[in-house]
C-alpha cells in the first residue's frame, strides 16, 4: 500500500506506545465537541473529495507558515537553512494525515497515533523521526493557533468536486470539529495534570 512508502508514518505499528488518553476520555472530548455520527457520514464524503488534493493542500498550509518567519523557523537548522530533507518526508505523513482524518476509524490504533504526533511538535520527539537538526520544541500556542489556517484553507478543496453548498458546508463543519478533536488530543503531549 501506499502507506508502506511513507517514512516515518508509525500508525497501527506495535511499537507505538497505548496513547495516556483513554477510550472513555476521548469519548467525553467527541461529546464536548459535539462530533456526531452525521459528522462521521460527512468525513467520509470530505475523504473521497480530498484524496487527490492532498499535495495541493500541504503546499498551501506550507506556504502560509514559509511566509510566517517564527512559524518557518521550526523548519530550518542553527544556521537558518530550511532543512528540505525533513520538509519532504513530513510532508508525505502530512498528506497521509488529511487522509486518516477523514477516513480512519477513531479506535485504539488511532488514538495511540494522536499521541505520537503531538510528541512530534514537543522536545519528547521532534526532529527524532527524520534525525533533523531543526529546533527542537514547537510552542502550543503555535499549534492550537494554525487550526485557524487548517479550517479556513480546507474550505476551496472541499468545494472542488461539485457539491451543493448545503453538502459542502456540513463536510466543513465536521472537518473543523475533527481538527479541533486532533489538535486537542495532541496537546495532552504537552501537560499532565493539567490536560
Ligand atoms: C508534523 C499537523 C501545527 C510544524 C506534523 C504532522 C502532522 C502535523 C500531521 C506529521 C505527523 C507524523 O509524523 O505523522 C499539524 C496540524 C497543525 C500543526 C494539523 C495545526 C492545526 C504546526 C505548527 C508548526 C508545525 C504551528 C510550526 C511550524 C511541524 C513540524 C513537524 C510537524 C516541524 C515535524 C515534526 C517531527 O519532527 O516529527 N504536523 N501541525 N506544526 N509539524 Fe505540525
Amino acid at each position: 500500500s501506499v502507506v508502506d512508502h511513507v517514512a516515518g508514518y508509525d500508525y497501527g505499528t506495535k511499537e507505538l506506545a497505548t496513547s495516556p488518553v483513554t477510550m472513555e476520555e476521548l469519548d467525553q472530548l467527541k461529546q464536548t465537541i459535539t462530533f456526531d455520527p452525521e459528522d462521521e457520514r460527512y468525513l467520509r464524503v470530505a475523504g473521497e473529495v480530498l484524496e487527490d488534493q492532498t499535495e495541493s493542500i500541504i503546499n498551501i498550509w506550507r506556504g502560509v507558515i514559509t511566509a510566517t518567519p517564527h512559524l518557518a523557523y521550526y523548519f530550518k537548522d542553527a544556521q537558518g537553512n530550511i532543512d528540505e530533507d525533513y520538509k519532504i518526508r513530513v510532508k508525505e505523513r502530512f498528506k497521509q494525515w488529511v487522509l486518516d482524518v477523514c477516513t480512519k476509524p477513531y479506535d485504539q490504533d488511532w488514538l495511540n497515533y494522536q499521541h505520537e504526533i503531538g510528541l512530534r511538535h514537543t522536545h519528547e520527539k521532534k526532529n527524532k523521526t527524520d534525525t533533523a537538526a531543526a529546533p527542537p520544541h514547537i510552542p502550543m500556542r503555535y499549534v492550537i493557533a494554525f487550526t485557524a489556517v487548517v479550517n479556513d484553507t480546507i474550505k476551496p478543496f472541499l468545494a472542488k468536486k461539485g457539491h451543493s453548498l448545503g453538502v459542502i458546508e456540513k463536510m466543513h463543519k465536521a472537518w473543523c470539529k475533527a481538527v479541533l478533536l486532533h489538535v486537542t488530543l495532541w496537546t495532552r503531549a504537552y501537560c499532565d495534570t493539567a490536560w
